[in-house]
């Protein structure tokens, strides 16, 4: 059984548990599906203020739906297009305070605000982006991004 209690003591603590966490998840498993899957819910569990959060994966170079938490979601995105599309092809986090003022922003679930992209890259290869949303705008900070980056960096080795 997986009982993760990981607390919100400040973001730094947080997100080192929540890297110890994944890698423990991860761990002696080459399943790329059930990685995404474990660490969508992972992070769920322990993000506050989030309404979705998953994966988009790189299919011969278009951003296809991965395992997810939240509502459903857009299952195609052309790089370049949103916010994901827009991470996919620069291969820069986007961290986004107003997705409504982000050019060609994919509205999935209206009730999002803000959103955070994290592109998992290996060896050069872009394997796909880590989304998540919030319905609260400016939710993600500095230390949100620099967290999240280092768990797309296990991921990068996991998927
Ligand atoms: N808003 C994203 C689309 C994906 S959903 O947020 C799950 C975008 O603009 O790329």
């Amino acid at each position: 059984m997986y009982d993760f209690k990981i607390a919100a003591a400040d973001a730094d603590t947080m997100y080192r548990d929540l890297a110890s966490a994944l890698g423990g998840l991860v761990a002696g498993e080459t399943d790329a599906i059930a990685n995404m899957a474990n660490a969508a819910a992972l992070i769920w569990e322990t993000l506050p203020d989030l309404n979705w959060a998953g994966f988009y994966r790189n299919v011969g170079g278009e951003l296809v739906l991965g395992p997810f938490q939240g509502r459903p979601a857009c299952i195609r995105i052309k790089f370049g297009e949103g916010v994901c599309g827009t991470a996919a092809a620069t291969r820069q986090v986007q961290r986004i305070d107003d997705v409504h003022a982000f050019p060609g922003h994919i509205a999935c679930d209206s009730a999002s605000a803000s959103e955070l992209v994290v592109p998992i890259v290996r060896d050069g290869e872009l394997l796909g982006v880590l989304d998540l949303d919030s319905p609260n705008p400016g939710r993600f900070s500095e230390a949100d991004e620099a967290g999240c980056v280092k768990l797309g960096e296990i991921l990068a080795r996991a998927l």
